[in-house]
């Protein structure tokens, strides 16, 4: 096992799923070579719950990291699930660039976020506003 799956795996050891059963874990890769990892801690408003990608994402910004390349998502569940929409909006933003691999058990997918996520809504949105 690489060290980016070993530490989604660790990450997922801690997720706070108590109100879905549903444990992920994450690690991204930064272009300095650092890896943060983070899993989901859920809420009882359960809007609040945050995932994975998102928390490992966060822990890496705000440690000065940048440049990410790649992130390994890791779950129980039957299938590889790609990361949800919120996470998806967040990762490009942050890491456009990014290849995703996601692994449940023996099973594993990997795609880069722009094939998964073609129109995104970005910086340069904002910038219409402006006109
Ligand atoms: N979840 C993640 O952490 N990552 C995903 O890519 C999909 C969903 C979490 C959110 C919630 O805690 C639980 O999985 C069920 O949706």
């Amino acid at each position: 096992m690489d060290e980016l799956t070993a530490k989604a795996r660790a990450a997922q050891g801690y997720a706070r799923a108590e109100y879905s059963g549903f444990r992920v874990g994450a690690a991204i890769e930064s272009s300095d070579g650092r890896i943060f990892n983070g899993c989901n801690v859920e809420s009882s408003s359960y809007g609040l719950s945050i995932c994975a990608e998102r928390c490992a994402l966060v822990k890496a910004l705000s440690e000065g990291a940048d440049g990410f390349t790649r992130i390994v998502i890791v779950t129980d569940a039957a299938k590889p699930a790609p990361p949800c929409g919120a996470c998806r909006q967040l990762l490009w933003d942050y890491a456009p660039n990014i290849n995703i691999i996601t692994i449940a058990g023996e099973r594993r997918a990997e795609f880069s976020l722009k094939d998964i996520y073609p129109h995104p809504f970005g910086r340069d949105n904002l910038q219409d506003i402006k006109d």
